[in-house]
């Protein structure tokens, strides 16, 4: 059973998808296609692989310009947490176009009501709060609190975790050739435990995530200067592919910051705002962080992202000055309170939770079902699905995410690919029906792949 309310969103399982072309990208989407691609460059592997071109959107569904009509199990890239074009969140927007738009920093009634919303919702005591317009100068704007609470300048953050793609963020990432010049002085990387594939466990299997910490401190003795400002983490890995630490990793690193005078910065521009189930997905690990950032479903769909930081570091926080041309305005604060809002009205938390619960477990009958998939996790409608040519030796298969992915969306599944890792991020607004006809798309694309690859 589910608690959501989200009636406008409701729509019967047997009526999604509907596909009216012959082939998926359909002729439309392959003209528009040749126009666009003419110009843009650099798309995702999410459009390269499926270049379909959309031209709708409307609670669970996408409507492509052919008129295929696609279950959504993507929210975009993580974004239309409530559904695509909620209501409630689309007149906010509309009406503050028609009303103000732009009053650089200075406070309006919603962005008032904003912000003690935000303050209410917390469960620390994260009272110092700015708003920004992408995850990307969010964690920027962190990380200066960071170095201003405690004028130290060095950050560790962890392989595979991404942050952003601006200078300082994309130095707390994954180096690519194309990235740059380089990771910036002062931020340095180390493993952070993965259930699936653990560096350090202990005798009976389980991981040893003490094994992790004396790592760090051998690292931060060996390899920095000793001027560690934070630890910069995602709660779960989203762009790894639905990463999940152990229970015990997040109590003790922040421990282990603690006696080292270290910040503890939460990243959870991918994992706030329901899509775990929680608003802060920190909730589920009991750890206060210093520093958190907030993105993606936090407008739901507008862009509008935010920096919150306990109260004990808010004179770090004035002294960054919040002011920028667009963080906060009055149309994105009225997307990121009405979201906020529909999330409380409809049940929205227990629904994401309800729904976890129900692909947790047919995740994991699919796994018994289909010896390609390695491993599967899930945390309310942040989920993963591991592919592996062998189960022993655990070596990926990209070859399977890759046709996967394409043979699911060929049936009328929206969603994100991760090399060998399959990507969800539902809406949490559908109900357990809906669930239950994207994941029956999922099956068939794998049962299929799997037989064509000689599985
Ligand atoms: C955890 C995390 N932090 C930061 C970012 C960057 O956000 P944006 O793309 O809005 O700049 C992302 C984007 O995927 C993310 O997943």
């Amino acid at each position: 059973m589910t608690t959501s309310r989200s009636d406008w969103a409701r729509i019967e399982p047997t009526e999604i998808p509907q596909l009216v072309t012959e082939t998926v990208p359909g002729p439309t989407s392959e003209q528009y296609n040749r126009r666009g691609m003419s110009h843009m460059v650099g798309y995702s592997s999410q459009v390269r692989l499926c270049p379909v071109v959309f031209a709708r959107g409307h609670g669970v569904t996408l409507t492509d310009v052919d008129g295929n009509v696609y279950l959504d199990f993507s929210s975009g890239i993580y974004v239309t947490t409530l559904g695509h074009c909620h209501p409630k969140v689309s007149e906010a927007v509309a009406e503050a176009a028609q009303t103000l738009m732009n009053c650089h920093d200075f406070n309006t009634p919603v962005k008032v009501e904003l912000l003690e919303k935000m303050a209410q919702i917390q469960p620390w005591n994260l009272t110092g709060i700015q708003l920004y317009d992408s995850g990307t100068t969010a964690v920027e704007a962190g990380l200066r609190v960071c170095r201003a609470a405690t004028g130290k300048s060095e950050f560790i953050s962890c392989f595979m975790d991404f942050h952003g793609k601006t200078g300082h963020a994309v130095s707390l990432g994954k180096m690519t050739p194309a990235s740059g010049a380089g990771r910036s002085q002062g931020f340095y990387m180390v493993p952070r435990p993965d259930p699936y594939r653990p560096l350090f466990t202990r005798e009976d299997g389980s991981i040893d995530t003490d094994a992790y910490l004396a790592l760090y401190d051998q690292f931060i003795e060996c390899a920095t200067t000793g001027e560690v400002a934070a630890f910069v983490l995602e709660p779960v890995q989203g762009w790894a592919g639905s990463v999940f630490p152990p229970e015990d990793f997040f109590p003790k690193l922040r421990q282990f910051c603690d006696e080292r005078d270290i910040l503890l910065m939460a990243d959870e521009v991918l994992t706030s705002m329901g899509r775990t189930g929680k608003y802060f997905c920190m909730e589920h690990y009991d750890t206060a962080p210093d520093v958190v950032t907030l993105g993606k479903g936090f407008g739901n769909g507008f862009p509008v992202t935010a920096m919150m930081v306990s109260e004990k570091y808010r004179d770090a926080i004035d002294a960054i000055s919040a002011s920028t041309s667009y963080g906060g305005n009055p149309m994105a604060c009225a997307a990121a309170l009405a979201s906020i809002q529909v999330i409380e009205e409809e049940g929205l938390l227990e629904n994401a939770l309800d729904l976890g619960e129900y692909f947790a477990d047919r995740m994991e009958t699919m796994k018994q079902a289909h010896p390609i998939i390695g491993d599967v996790r899930v945390k309310g409608c942040l989920a993963g699905v591991e592919l592996v040519k062998d189960r022993d030796t655990k070596e990926p298969f990209p070859e399977a995410g890759k046709l996967v992915y394409q043979r699911a969306f060929q049936k009328g599944l929206a969603w994100v690919p991760a090399g060998h890792i399959l990507r969800m991020s539902p809406p949490i607004v559908m109900d357990r029906a809906v669930a239950a006809r994207g994941m029956d798309i999922i099956e068939e694309a794998i049962a299929e792949v799997a037989i064509e690859l000689g599985y």
